[in-house]
């Protein structure tokens, strides 16, 4: 029979995204109402290795929903990919009793938690945390939705002067290895083109649009460009395209880490506070090693296993509706 948990650990780990801090809130008092004592772990995996860990109670958590970044800090560790790194933490979590632990993070972050609790059988519960929203077994991520947020709104800005000039903007989101947030920024800021991680870029088709939509009355152009768009990134396709049109003249604007920062929308701050309370609540089940989830607005649980292994499909259809859209 496996022991009844009294004590969990929650962390943050690799890309911070807004709503992080409302999942650790919904962990510890999750955890207080159901009379168990939660540690805070201090960035991430490195924290837990260093032995920056420390007990949370509910004062520690009041006044951080609607905060960005994460309070108990993040990174992506490079000792937790070794054994002796992870020995260091299994031995700190020891020290505190430390039975199960909460990762909030990426496929990084999960990737190190089915690694660990296999090695030393310690139940963990993921929740996906990452402005990328390419996590499998869940249709959204924390974070996800402020930061598309906070990209059309810088568009919208960039809209007013690339109108007063009809210019030619290329924008570029992040988003290394999934296109999700160039896409859904793509159909919100209502961009003449998106060129996302998934689909192959064509360049000509892109400046017979640009130098048709004279034609059509269109003066100004919004293009979205993935951070992992396979044919390179915004500057790389500014120039080109200037070099088969030298008329075809741009400014390139690169969100960066804007869209990581900044107060959580409401929906990220609610989908955070049900995965941090299921999570809670999957633990105290005794189910192990697997991921919380929401699908079709139901809380759902994946295997790490499936996924890390399995990527979150584009939606075709949505791809199909930009393109449409765009004319
Ligand atoms: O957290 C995800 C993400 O923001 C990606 O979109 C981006 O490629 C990456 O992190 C940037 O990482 P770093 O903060 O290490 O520069």
């Amino acid at each position: 029979m496996t022991k009844k948990i009294k004590r969990i650990g929650v962390f943050t780990s690799g890309g911070d995204a807004p709503g992080m801090n409302a999942a650790v809130r919904a962990v510890v008092r999750t955890g207080i109402y159901n009379k168990l004592s939660v540690f805070g772990i201090s960035h991430g995996y490195e924290g837990m290795i260093a032995n920056e860990i420390k007990k949370l109670g509910k004062p520690d958590v009041a006044n951080i929903i609607h905060r960005g970044g994460t309070v108990l800090k993040t990174s992506r560790s490079e000792d937790f990919r070794t054994k002796a790194g992870r020995k260091k933490a299994y031995k700190n979590l020891q020290k505190h009793k430390i039975q199960a632990l909460v990762a909030i993070g990426g496929n990084g972050t999960y990737t190190g938690a089915k690694v660990f609790s296999e090695e030393y059988d310690i139940p963990i519960i993921g929740v996906p945390g990452t402005i990328d929203n390419d996590i499998y077994g869940t249709d959204f991520t924390i974070g996800f939705d402020t930061a598309i947020n906070t990209a059309i709104e810088a568009i919208d800005r960039i809209r007013d002067t690339a109108d007063s000039h009809n210019r030619l903007f290329f924008i570029e989101v992040m988003g290394r290895h999934a296109g999700f947030i160039a896409l859904n920024t793509g159909i919100g800021s209502g961009a003449a083109y998106t060129l996302s991680t998934e689909v192959k870029t064509d360049i000509k088709e892109i400046v017979s649009f640009l130098e048709d939509s004279k034609t059509r009355n269109k003066l100004f152009n919004l293009i979205i460009v993935a951070e992992g768009n396979k044919s390179g990134n915004a500057n790389s396709i500014a120039r080109k395209i200037k070099k088969m049109n030298p008329n075809l003249d741009s400014r390139v604007l690169i969100l960066g880490h804007l869209q990581r920062g900044g107060s959580p929308s409401a929906s990220d701050r609610v989908l955070a506070s049900r995965f941090g309370y299921a999570a809670v609540e999957t633990l105290i089940s005794g189910a192990k090693n697997k991921a919380v989830g929401l699908i079709n607005n139901q809380i759902v649980l994946t295997e790490f296993e499936q996924a890390i292994k399995e990527s979150k499909a584009i939606q075709d259809d949505l791809i199909n509706m930009a393109k449409i859209l765009a004319m």
